[in-house]
């Protein structure tokens, strides 16, 4: 048996974050979740009072981030930043907001990227994100393209949030999660494209577990 590369791309709410870490649980694979490495280069440029538009000091801030992942026991991914747990201060809505407009600066891609490729490069990994199957690793072993409505997605979303304590309101979020994946579409700099060669999985409808199911059939399929 191989030790696989394994590439989850779509938008945002389409379930790609808790299948992923499930599917690498399920097969002992380390879980890369990219667009937790963006979220935490927002937070730490929002922190130092960084502009999207500053590019030279945002390339001057990613080579001085340390960001890992660290599997919980209890089936969380924790993300350390330097160190700290930032898992719950990234996902605020206010750096969800700031995260697509940092995430489409040129040096922070490269900076992450080339971080990507070295976590996954020894194979074992489930990589989640927008670009990892067309950019970061277009040789990867298998590729998955999940997706799901508009409505369906902010609709999760907004339980998600809900159930954190944010106070939010359903059409809001399903206006931000349009908005997002206009912008995550729309930008010149690795755009949010279904890569040609993927697995396609409209987890609308679909249980956590169906989905999963599918993923791992397919998975076994190559190995
Ligand atoms: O997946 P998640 O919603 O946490 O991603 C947050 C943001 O990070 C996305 O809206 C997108 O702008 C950006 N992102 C990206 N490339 C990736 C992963 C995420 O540009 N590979």
């Amino acid at each position: 048996r191989r030790e696989l590369i394994i590439a989850i791309d779509g938008p945002s709410g389409s379930g790609k974050s808790t299948l992923s870490r499930l599917l690498a649980e399920r097969l002992g694979y380390l879980n890369i979740d990219t667009g937790a490495m963006y979220r935490s280069v927002a937070l730490a440029a929002s922190r130092a009072g960084i502009d999207p538009g500053e590019e030279e000091r945002l390339a001057a801030l990613c080579a001085g981030l340390d960001i890992r992942f660290r599997q919980n026991g209890d089936g969380g991914l924790r993300v350390l930043l330097n160190g700290e747990d930032v898992s719950g201060p990234i996902r605020q809505p206010a750096i969800s907001r700031l995260t697509p407009r940092i995430a489409s600066v040129p040096a922070v891609r490269e900076a992450l990227v080339a971080q990507q490729r070295r976590l996954g490069a020894e194979g074992g990994v489930v990589l989640e994100g927008r670009d990892i199957g067309s950019v970061v690793f277009p040789d990867a072993d298998i590729k998955f393209y999940l997706f799901a409505s508009a409505e369906e997605r902010g609709r999760r979303r907004w339980l998600e949030l809900k159930a954190k304590g944010f106070e939010v309101e359903l059409d809001q979020t399903i206006r931000e999660v349009e908005e997002r994946d206009r912008t995550d579409m729309e930008r010149e700099v690795a755009p949010l494209i279904r890569p040609e060669d993927a697995v396609d999985i409209d987890t609308g409808g679909l249980s956590i577990d169906e989905v999963l199911e599918r993923l791992l059939a397919a998975v076994e399929t190559i190995r």
